[in-house]
This record gives C-alpha cells, sequence and structure tokens, in this order.
C-alpha cells in the first residue's frame, strides 16, 4: 500500500512531491507527508549548509497540500509518503517521513518492518527517543546507528537487520546531494529525468515529468543524485540496467472531464477491450505466441491452476468456465491467500497462471513463491509493466488497459476476461476440442464486443435513474448463473467496496440453501438474466425472491419481453453469446454500483480502508 515519491535535480520540489503524492493517492490515503532539504542560504550553496523540514497531515493529501501552499519552505531535494496505516493510527504523528533524534535524517517507507519490536527495544536500550507508534520509525534511528559518512552503506546494513516488506527512501543532511532508496519485496521504480531523477512507487507519480524508468528489484539499493542514478545488488556490488521507455501517458493518468477516475475508467473500456485484443486477435485469427507454449506443451496440458485475488479472482471464474468448455483441460481457481497456505500439489503437466491487475498483490506474489517453490511455471496476467509479479514469473501476458488509478477494479477487469476468452479460445483451437464454426463464431463476437459495450454505457442514464431510485436500500443480493455468477459477484464486491452497504453475489441456485432467509421487502434483488442456457432456472429463482417481497432489478438481454413480469426494474444489454456474457452482464453493475455510491455522498475512487495495490498480506 501507500505511495512513495522522491526528487533530486536542478528543480524546486514541493510541487513536484505534492502533485506526485496526489497521483499516488490511490495507493493510500489516511495521512500525507513530505521533507525538504532546505538550504540555509540558497544563494550561497544550495546543497551545503543545508536542514530537513518536514509537513505532515493526517487526512487526505488535500490536506498536506494547503499546508504545504502556506509554507514557504521549498528546495531541490525531497521524500513525499502517502500512508496506508498497518502499524499505529492515522494520526499527523505517525504521518511518514520520520526521522531519527537528530532531524538530520528522514525517512519514508512502504510495508512493514515485521521484527520492528525488537530493534525498537535495542535502539531504545542505546537511548534512541521514539515518538510514533509505527513500525517504520525504527528505520531512521537505525541508519543514524550505522552512519558513518555513507548513507548507502547505512542502508545496506540496516537491510541485512530488518524482516518484513519495504519500499525504504532516505535522506540527510551529511549528505545533501543524494537520495537513497532500497526495496525488499514493495514495488518501487527510478525515474530519469534531464532536469533530476525520481524515485515512485508508480509511474503515474512522475510521468508528467518522465517517461523514462529502471525497476529496482528485492534486495537492491539505489543511489540518487541530481544526474546519476547507480543501483546496488545484495552484496553492494554495483549493477549495470538500462531503462525502459512507459507508453502510458500522462492525460491516462488524469480524470480527463469525468467526475471521478472510476466513471472515467468504466467509459474507457471499450477502447481497454480493444487495446486487451489488438494484435491478439486480427482478420479472424488469434495470435497468442506471448503465451511462450508450443502446440505439443497446450496439448499436454493437465489441469490449469489459476490463483487471484478479489476482482481478479472473478476473472479467473470466468476463465474457468471457458478453458474447461473450450479446451477441455480442468481447471482450479483458488484465491492467493487460501493457496499459499493450503499446501497445494504441483504436477508437471499443471499450468500455472496467475492474475493481478496491480502486478503487486503479496498474496499472489506469495502463492507465485509458493508454487515455484514446487516446481511450476508460472504465467502472469497483469497490467503494469515491469511490477514485481511480471518480473517474478515465467511468462506474462500485459493486459494493456491502460493505468487505472480507482481503487475499484473496472477496466483492468474486462480486460482481464478479454485474455481469459483469448486463452481458452487459443488452446480449444490447438487442442482440436472446438469446432471450426464455434471458433469462428466466438471470435466474430469478440470483435463485436467493444461496440456492444459502448452501446451500456450510451445508457448509462437509465442506470442513474434505477440507482436514485433503490439507493436507500439497505441489503442487495446478486444473483446469477454459470457466467452469471461471477458477474454476481462483482457486482456485490463493486457495490460493497464504494457505498459500504451490505451486500452479497450468490449462485441463484444456493439461495433455498439459506440466504432467501434474508429477503424481505428492505432487499434489492439483482438478478442476471440474459438469455442462456440458465435463463429458465434464473426466472424461477427470480420468482422465489418476489415472492418474499424484494425489489428485483433484472438484468436481461435486450427485446426480452417475459422476465419484466417479475422485475420491479430492468436494463437490457446487447444480445450475444452465453459466453460472452460474462463480461458484458458487468457492464451495466459497475455502473449501478457507481451510481449508489454517488447518491448516498461517497467518495468511489479512494473508498475507506482500501487501497488500490495491496502490499501488505
Ligand atoms: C477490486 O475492485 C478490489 N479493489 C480488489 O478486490 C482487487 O481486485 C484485489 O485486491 C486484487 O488486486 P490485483 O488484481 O491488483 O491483484
Ligand atoms: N508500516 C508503515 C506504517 O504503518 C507503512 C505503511 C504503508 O505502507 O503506508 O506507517
Amino acid at each position: 500500500m501507500c505511495g512513495i515519491v522522491a526528487y533530486i535535480g536542478n528543480r524546486n520540489c514541493k510541487n513536484i512531491l505534492i502533485d506526485g503524492l496526489k497521483r499516488l493517492e490511490y495507493r493510500g490515503y489516511d495521512s500525507a507527508g513530505i521533507a525538504i532539504m532546505v538550504p540555509q542560504d540558497p544563494k550561497r550553496d544550495a546543497l551545503g549548509n543545508v536542514t530537513i523540514e518536514v509537513l505532515k497531515e493526517a487526512g487526505k493529501i488535500k490536506e498536506l497540500a494547503g499546508q504545504a501552499k502556506e509554507s514557504r519552505i521549498d528546495g531541490k531535494c525531497g521524500i513525499g509518503h502517502t500512508r496506508w496505516a498497518t502499524h499505529g493510527e492515522p494520526t499527523k504523528i505517525n504521518a511518514h517521513p520520520h526521522q531519527d533524534c537528530s532531524g538530520k535524517i528522514a525517512v519514508i517507507h512502504n510495508g512493514i518492518i515485521e521484527n520492528f519490536d525488537e530493534l525498537r527495544s535495542e535502539l531504545k536500550e542505546k537511548g534512541h527517543k521514539f515518538i510514533s507508534d509505527t513500525d517504520t520509525e525504527v528505520l531512521p534511528h537505525m541508519l543514524e546507528e550505522y552512519y558513518d559518512g555513507d548513507l548507502l552503506l547505512a542502508m545496506q546494513r540496516l537491510m541485512g537487520r530488518i524482516k518484513g516488506s519495504g519500499a525504504i527512501v532516505a535522506m540527510s543532511v551529511d549528505s545533501p546531494g543524494e537520495i537513497i532508496g532500497a526495496r525488499i519485496t514493495s514495488p518501487l521504480i527510478v525515474g530519469i529525468s534531464r532536469d533530476g531523477n525520481f524515485l515512485a512507487s508508480d509511474m503515474p507519480a512522475v510521468l508528467e515529468h518522465t517517461r523514462n524508468f529502471i525497476v529496482i528489484n528485492d534486495y537492491e539499493t539505489v543511489r540518487l543524485t541530481a544526474n546519476k542514478v547507480e543501483i546496488f545488488d545484495n552484496n553492494g556490488k554495483p549493477i549495470e540496467r538500462e531503462s525502459f521507455r512507459a507508453s502510458w501517458s500522462i492525460t491516462s493518468a488524469e480524470k480527463s472531464g469525468y467526475e471521478d477516475f472510476m466513471l472515467k475508467e468504466i467509459f474507457e473500456q471499450p477502447y481497454g477491450v480493444k487495446e486487451s485484443m489488438r494484435g491478439r486477435l486480427s482478420n479472424g485469427e488469434l495470435h497468442f505466441d506471448e503465451l511462450g507454449l508450443n502446440s505439443k506443451q497446450i496439448k499436454d496440458i493437465k489441469k490449469v491452476q489459476i490463483i487471484a485475488c478479489g476482482t481478479s479472482y472473478h476473472a479467473a471464474l470466468i476463465g474457468k468456465q471457458v478453458i474447461e468448455r473450450w479446451a477441455k483441460i480442468p481447471v482450479e481457481v483458488d484465491l492467493s491467500s487460501e493457496y499459499r497456505y493450503r499446501d497445494p500439489l504441483v504436477d508437471e503437466g499443471y499450468l500455472f497462471v496467475a492474475i493481478t491487475q496491480s502486478g503487486e498483490t503479496i498474496d499472489t506474489l506469495a502463492a507465485i513463491r509458493e508454487a515455484k517453490s514446487k516446481g511450476a511455471k508460472v504465467m502472469a496476467i497483469t497490467n503494469v509493466v515491469g511490477s514485481t509479479v511480471a518480473r517474478e514469473s515465467d511468462s506474462v501476458i500485459y493486459t494493456h488497459a491502460g493505468p487505472e488509478i480507482g481503487v475499484c477494479a473496472t477496466k483492468t477487469f474486462t480486460s482481464q476476461i478479454i485474455i481469459m476468452y483469448l486463452m481458452g479460445l487459443y488452446f480449444g483451437k490447438i487442442r482440436g476440442t472446438l469446432k471450426d464454426a464455434d471458433y469462428k463464431k466466438i471470435i466474430d463476437e469478440l470483435h463485436v464486443i467493444p461496440n456492444k459495450i459502448q452501446n451500456i454505457l450510451n445508457r448509462a442514464d437509465e442506470l442513474k435513474e434505477v440507482a436514485r431510485r433503490t439507493f436507500k436500500h439497505t441489503c442487495f443480493l446478486f444473483l446469477g448463473r454459470v457466467f452469471g455468477l461471477p458477474a454476481a459477484l462483482e457486482g456485490a464486491l463493486k457495490l460493497k467496496e464504494i457505498s459500504y452497504i451490505h451486500a452479497e453475489g450468490y449462485p441463484a441456485g444456493e439461495m433455498k440453501h439459506g440466504p432467501i432467509a434474508l429477503t424481505d421487502a428492505k432487499t434489492v434483488v439483482v438478478g442476471i438474466i440474459p438469455d442462456d442456457s440458465v435463463y429458465d432456472k434464473m426466472l424461477s429463482n427470480i420468482q422465489e425472491v418476489k415472492a418474499r417481497k424484494a425489489s428485483i432489478f433484472s438484468i436481461i438481454s435486450e427485446g426480452d419481453k417475459n422476465s419484466g413480469k417479475y422485475s420491479d426494474y430492468l436494463f437490457e444489454i446487447p444480445r450475444t453469446i452465453e459466453e460472452l456474457y460474462g463480461i458484458l452482464t458487468i457492464i451495466p453493475l459497475q455502473l449501478y454500483s457507481y451510481y449508489i455510491a454517488k447518491n448516498l455522498g461517497k467518495d468511489v475512487d479512494q473508498p475507506r480502508n482500501l487501497a488500490k495495490s495491496v502490499t501488505v498480506e
């Protein structure tokens, strides 16, 4: 969680840090702070006699931005942090940067120091004074202990002592021309520009200034000066690493006139899914060499094991159905946080797939490591180039949805589903389990899916109206079967995340085994009832809840005259083949949840207690 940004160069950095933090706010937003190296006499020596000035605030970045605007401090070297508290409440004192006893060193940190208690006692015995409740505060005090004229060496010694995870960035008045970074698990990238160099948790923080990046790997340290970047391995030996150029642009990380990032990202889905298909599906043919598997290897797959969390897990559930249906390969889907602890079986013939939009989810990363330790080869599906999961996997399929800033996954979800479709289709074709006519029909439908998504988006006002009429209800049940089930689970997750209303996604056929007891006049049941093989079954399930006085909102196929009889509200989606209803049915549910949350006055981009990259367990 949390966002880190740091700059050293020939420009004043206060605004660079504040703007960078605003762009990282999706990663954590309970408090924030910056520290700037301020020259005593700017005219004489910009980096000679300096002090470190710190500004911090509890709450969102705008609180800190207000304070920063009033303040006259500025300088050419600084660090900034937006926090997602793990140790200690989100107060001003606990906000980063943290400092040592002398105030000469300032540190920001993303992650958890698991052995902080032991380190803290040790440091206290040596006379160090602590003022916060955070685990992070041990870091500046350790650097104070280890500093012997070289901050990089002090950081490398510190790395040998800490357990847990962290992207750590530090600066010291005694080494005024440099910023030192270190990484254990949590992401850290270097941005390089003519005017100076940056460290950040994620590219959007500094895209405004540069598109040239270098990724820092685990257990590496980095020294940044105004015109030089030096990377060192675990043993302190220098490493050469080429930079790469990001294709993301700054406008893709801005709201572009939309009220919220979430709304913008929902509306970007026709483009996002096209991007996910680009180069992979053209002129009725599928090209998927990136999978890194030859025909024999695909024919030999005994089982596909998919792991993921949250929304990505719902994409995996669609993947399971299409791979089993089209390619006749058994698929097991696990939540990453469960997989890693259940002593899973790994066999040579298994294909292991990890789905994660951020590429940083620690549970998924840990599950990958668990699988790899048992001999698995891992294929990652992610949206973030250079992310940890991308680098630790044996092959990577990028979803190419563009940066997703809203905490709620929307466009990355539909892009993941597209990759699942392409994978199922490709495996089915190579294994000869899919008839040519079916293969062609699915491809034809995939070609027109962006237009069908657009058709739904064009009628967003209809969903706004249903939300206006239902947002006061306190219990929502999303029901679906087969391809409608992942959409039901995802619809409920969206609503919970951004509106804080109790919602459950459920297999419609399971209602009578318990949850139907919840149903009364205060309940809204959202039924996913496209024209598919379980249409009649769904209709019966909807009648069962209607009989118990729930309000029914049905998502139906265009022209379905029947479902209206049992529904209080209806939304029609374009017709498609059964499997592709998996992607179409989620679009209205994203918009519906969005409008309910807006009616309730909630902050949809930064819902309480959540963060975009879940880098703590
Ligand atoms: C989605 O809206 C959620 N914020 C969350 O469930 C998310 O899908 C989950 O944390 C997994 O993230 P990942 O795809 O980056 O691994
Ligand atoms: N563990 C640290 C804290 O609670 C850092 C949390 C974060 O990554 O934001 O302050």
